[in-house]
């Protein structure tokens, strides 16, 4: 079953076109990194204007590249939500008119499934190739980790021996109360001038900081010990930088920074003097301490011995150094997407639809947008 995804929940416009659920024949994404830089975060409204003026040359772009015109397209899979309510009516709109002007099935994914399904795609992938031998199975725990949520589910999976095609249900564990871990790593590198978004650049400068030179804590939370809290973190970073050398220096950077364009992380690191460096190894250390102890916390009370970690964070490159390192000590197998199919993608959300549409879920035209979407129980 070739299927068309479509994906514009948020600042990326994407289109794939995906073989049975399993082999990517092609997946563009554009993003809109340019348009929302200079405000250091996603304005909604600007967001909307670009999916519109994108989403027609993206999805032909995916269709060349997969060699496959319209009329070879037998589904059409488009992320229903959470999102942005006029990124995500874009998309679904232009998915909606497609299937409908051809005929076929349509149906409407979850965002939150869609990154659960990039890391059974990427193993299914990587098995076909002989990359891995090991198999993602379910039941597991997944981390999604990116610049709108923060959550944590039990994923399983029931065979469907009728339909042939595996019933995948879903229990959230916890979730962030205030911030997503992305967006606390964006608001930290707006506050110190690094660049956006600010995953990327922090990643890579925190490698010349010392982290323990700048103590963040645990982060201690009430109630439910597998929600997340990062405002908290972001609010002390603010306490050492506001009135601190530490806050001159980050408006000389905003001033070179307006002057010299965009600039690598490398520039900006020449600009950075060693107690930045040490406050953002600081800050990323104590977000991607807080993300493994919970899942691993989460995994031990499922009693399961898989973890899926996926969303623009799971690029984060301590965090999947410190997974790993958690996977070999507790013998659980820890997987992730490549960072293509872990930041915003189309090819996972026509993944997440292949299983809807082989057990027969069909949206009819009534199907809209959703800003909240809650996904299982
Ligand atoms: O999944 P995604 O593309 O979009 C959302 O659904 O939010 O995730 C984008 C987020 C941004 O907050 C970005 O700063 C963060 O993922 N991110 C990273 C890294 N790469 C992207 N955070 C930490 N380390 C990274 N290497
Ligand atoms: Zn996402």
């Amino acid at each position: 079953m070739l299927i068309l995804g479509i994906e514009s929940s948020c600042d990326e416009t994407a289109a794939a076109v995906v073989e049975n659920g399993e082999r990517i024949l092609s997946s563009i994404v554009a993003s809109q990194v340019l348009t929302h830089e200079k405000y250091g975060g996603v304005v909604p409204e600007l967001a909307s204007r670009e999916h519109l003026r994108r989403i027609v040359p993206v999805v032909d772009e995916a269709l060349k590249k997969a060699n496959v015109s319209l009329a070879e397209i037998e589904a059409v899979a488009v992320t229903e939500g959470p999102g942005l309510i006029g990124s995500l009516l874009v998309g679904l709109v232009y998915g909606k008119a497609v299937a409908l002007s051809l005929g076929k099935p349509l149906v409407g994914v979850n965002h939150l499934e869609g990154h659960i399904h990039a890391v059974m795609l990427e193993n299914k992938m990587a098995l076909a190739t002989g990359r891995t031998t090991e198999q993602a199975r379910t039941p597991a725990v997944t981390l999604v980790v990116s610049g709108g949520h923060t959550v944590l589910y039990h994923v399983d999976s029931a065979p469907n021996t009728a339909l042939a095609a595996p019933l995948f249900t879903y229990r959230r564990l916890g979730q962030t109360r205030d911030d997503a871990a992305g967006e606390a790593f964006d608001k930290v590198a707006k506050l110190l001038a690094l660049g956006y978004p600010g995953g990327p650049v922090i990643d890579s400068l925190a490698r010349f900081g010392n982290s323990s030179a700048v103590e963040f804590g645990r982060i201690k939370m009430k109630g439910n010990q597998l929600d997340f809290s990062f405002s908290g973190l972001k609010t002390a970073a603010l306490y050492r930088v506001r009135g601190t050398a530490l806050a001159a220096e980050a408006e000389q950077r905003r001033a070179w920074r307006k002057s010299a364009g965009r600039a690598t992380a490398d520039e900006v690191r020449v600009h950075c003097s060693q107690a930045t460096l040490d406050l953002v190894a600081g800050f990323q250390n104590a977000v991607v301490a807080d993300l493994v102890e919970r899942t691993l916390a989460a995994a031990a009370r499922e009693r399961v011995e898989t973890i899926f970690v996926s969303g623009g964070v799971a690029c984060n490159s301590l965090l999947r150094e410190r997974f790993g390192e958690a996977g070999r000590r507790n013998r659980l197998s820890v997987f992730f997407p490549p960072p293509s199919l872990s930041t915003d993608n189309a090819a996972m959300i026509a993944a997440a639809g292949y299983h809807k549409l082989r057990r027969g879920e069909r949206a009819d035209a009534s199907l809209t947008a959703h800003a909240s979407l809650p996904l299982g129980v």
